[in-house]
């Protein structure tokens, strides 16, 4: 009965391997079980900016945004209070917002948040790239969903971006 032994080991080494790969936790030993979600929760994502485990990386589609190549006209009229943070208030700060964590964030990145005028311009070149409109393109990956801002909208907010640049972060 030589072969129908091994037809039963390989049977064994099958069921084995499947269940390792379809990640069946529950009949393994409890450490095991740690190593597995440790392994799936290390797998899920390896962006550090994720607000959770679930979120996909950072998609290399937004990183296609161009500058706007906005520039600041002499006397520009375009303020935080008066514009910006209401602006940031009604497309960004409900994902963008420092006082938001987990889940909350949907998905929007850490250390990503739209809700003081440090936290914008700490990451200026990406928002410009993300949601600001100039002479060389109106950029609208952002927001990705809900109420968009309109054309001009985007242009002031580049204007703004480009009279703070000597405030912009580096990254
Ligand atoms: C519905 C939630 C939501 C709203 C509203 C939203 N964002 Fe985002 N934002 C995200 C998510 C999710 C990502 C990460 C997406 C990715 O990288 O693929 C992101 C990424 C970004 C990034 C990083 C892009 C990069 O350079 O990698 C910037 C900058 C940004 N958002 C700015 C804004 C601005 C400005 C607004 C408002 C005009 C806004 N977002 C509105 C969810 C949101």
């Amino acid at each position: 009965m030589h072969g129908s032994r091994d037809f039963g080991a390989s049977v064994t080494f099958i069921r084995g391997a499947v269940q390792l790969l379809t990640c069946t936790r529950a009949r393994l030993p409890v450490p095991l079980m740690l190593v597995g979600i440790a392994v799936s929760f290390g797998c899920s994502t390896d962006d550090p900016l994720a607000p959770t485990s679930t979120c996909p990386e950072e998609s290399d589609g937004l990183q296609d945004g161009e500058a706007s190549g906005a520039l600041c006209p002499p006397g520009s009229a375009v303020t935080y209070d008066g514009f910006v943070k209401p602006f940031m208030q009604q497309y960004c700060t409900r994902c963008h917002d420092s006082q938001l964590t987990g889940s909350d964030r949907q998905c929007a990145p850490l250390a990503h948040d739209c809700d003081t005028a440090e936290g914008i311009l700490k990451i200026g070149e990406h928002i410009d790239e993300a949601a600001a409109a100039g002479p060389d393109v109106v950029n609208t990956s952002m927001p990705p969903s809900g109420p968009r801002p309109t054309a001009d909208e985007r242009r002031q907010l580049g204007e703004w971006l480009a009279c703070n640049a000597d405030a912009w972060g580096t990254e």
